[in-house]
């Protein structure tokens, strides 16, 4: 069964965009199993970047079949401005196919998103304003909107109708305008006409390619310490980013899934508010925040940068089963003299190695720093693990011990090709590589 589940081990923006385009070269198929827009994922092919919010970071290559599965949630304006720009670029997206039972962001959504990060003021989750809570609270709920519904008005109209309700009341509570009914029903007629010939069965489309032998890439949006479950509640996404979620949104058992591989930043970085025990607020942090160009990539926002942390990397290893790890932005770290990594925390007056699953005891977390030796070479050139400055090895060694998972592959630079390669077993295994 060759699926293989790509995932964010940190708070988002750690180069999944990067990791799934360099592995799509080898699968038929990829899968987005949740998130909505509130993902940006970048690709940087030779001059050319493309920053990607819905659709699957494979889409680039002329044989993919990209996937939006059901478990993302889809605004549909910001869908087809997609499939505008990737067909201005000469890019086909004739095959995306988009779940059926994917569910609709509304204009609702992202007012109501909005309006209740103005009204938490200084306690605001610092969301990307997308209507990704809103609309994946109606779905639990079960008041939402499914890409299937945009096909026929009177569903349209008696959901949409229903739903408008409250949506107005609570709106206008807030001082902002409410929707119409009628204008609301033309604009989503208009979705379903635009995007119909990509409404799919996505669960029997994917269980198709794994039943043919074809290997299928599950691209995770957002990242392990935002999601809805395991990250530091309530900041963190609306879905659940980890692993588990590819089989929930993407329509898959947990058999299927033979590996899962981490990717994750040789530093931190995280938008929005939240405990961050490693976070930088001096100069080291300005200055990887810069070479790093950390700016949020769907809003503009500056990143906050911190050191590498064991501590949730060990807990983001074991509720992913993450098998391999991408090592990612190691070029950022050339240039610093001392690195800072931590290992345990100082939570309560208690030394612990266990990532607290309460968001206010990890705001009283300290960190315990262990140091090492930086380097002053730039990276972006070299192509093989040997070639890296040795405290650059030694720095990778120790990661790797800390996640007790190897470290296949290392990116010291945004495009495709500045990656290294290290021995990948099961990777081999199915190209038919001898290991
Ligand atoms: P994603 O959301 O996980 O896909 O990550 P983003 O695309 O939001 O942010 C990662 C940024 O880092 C993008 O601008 C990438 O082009 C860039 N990037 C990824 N890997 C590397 C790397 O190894 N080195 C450098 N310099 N940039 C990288
Ligand atoms: P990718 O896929 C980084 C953060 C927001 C906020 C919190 C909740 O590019 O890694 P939301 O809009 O989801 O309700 O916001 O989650 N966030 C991300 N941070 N990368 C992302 O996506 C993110 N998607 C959401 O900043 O803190
Ligand atoms: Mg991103």
């Amino acid at each position: 069964m060759p699926a293989t589940v790509i995932v964010g081990l940190q708070w988002g923006d750690e180069g999944k965009g990067k990791t799934t385009d360099f592995l799509a070269e080898q699968t038929a198929m990829v899968v987005r199993y949740q998130g909505g827009d509130n993902a940006g994922h970048t690709v940087v092919r030779g001059d050319e970047v493309f920053k990607l919010r819905l659709t699957p970071s494979g889409v680039l290559y002329p044989h993919m079949t990209s996937v939006i599965g059901n478990g993302v949630v889809v605004n549909p304006l910001t869908l087809i401005d997609e499939f505008d720009m990737l067909t201005a670029r000469g890019i086909d997206v004739a095959r995306v196919r988009v779940s059926r039972s994917a569910h609709v962001i509304m204009p609702y959504h992202v007012a109501l998103d909005r309006a209740n990060e103005v009204r938490l003021g200084g306690a605001k989750v610092g969301t990307t304003g997308r209507g990704i809570g809103p609309a994946y609270g109606d779905r639990a709920w079960r008041i939402g909107l499914r890409m299937e519904d945009l096909l026929d008005r009177q569903v349209l109209r008696e959901r949409i109708g229903r739903a408008l309700l409250d949506k107005n009341l609570l709106l206008e509570a807030m001082g902002v305008d409410g929707f119409e009914l009628e204008t609301l029903v033309e604009l989503a007629i208009g979705w379903g006409e635009r995007l119909r010939e990509h409404l799919d069965d996505t669960t029997w489309l994917v269980q198709g390619a794994l039943a043919r032998g074809d290997h299928v890439l599950f691209e995770g949006a957002q990242g392990t310490l935002l999601d809805l479950d395991h990250g530091s509640y309530p900041y963190v996404t609306s879905s659940n980013p980890v692993a588990g979620g590819a089989c929930t949104g993407g329509g898959i058992g947990p058999l299927q899934v033979d590996e899962v591989i981490g990717v994750m930043k040789a530093y931190s970085t995280r938008v929005g508010s939240g405990p961050y025990p490693t976070e930088l607020l001096d100069d080291i942090g300005a200055g990887i925040a810069e070479r790093g160009r950390e700016f949020g990539t769907v809003t503009g926002r500056p990143r906050r940068v911190g050191w590498f942390d064991a501590v949730p990397l060990r807990y983001a290893v074991a509720v992913n089963s993450v098998s391999s790890i991408m090592l990612d932005k190691l070029d950022h770290l050339s240039g610093i003299e001392t690195i800072r990594g931590i290992v345990p925390l100082d939570t309560d007056d208690r030394r612990t190695e266990t990532w607290p699953s309460s968001g206010a005891a990890l705001s009283r977390a300290t960190p315990v720093y262990e140091e090492f030796e930086g380097w002053p070479e730039p990276l972006h050139a070299i192509r093989s693990l040997a070639d890296l400055p040795a405290a650059a090895r030694r720095y990778v060694s120790a990661i790797e011990e800390y996640a007790r998972v190897p470290i296949v592959l290392v990116s010291v630079g945004p495009e495709r090709t500045q990656t290294i390669e290290r021995v990948w077993p099961s990777m081999r295994r199915r190209l038919g590589v001898p290991a």
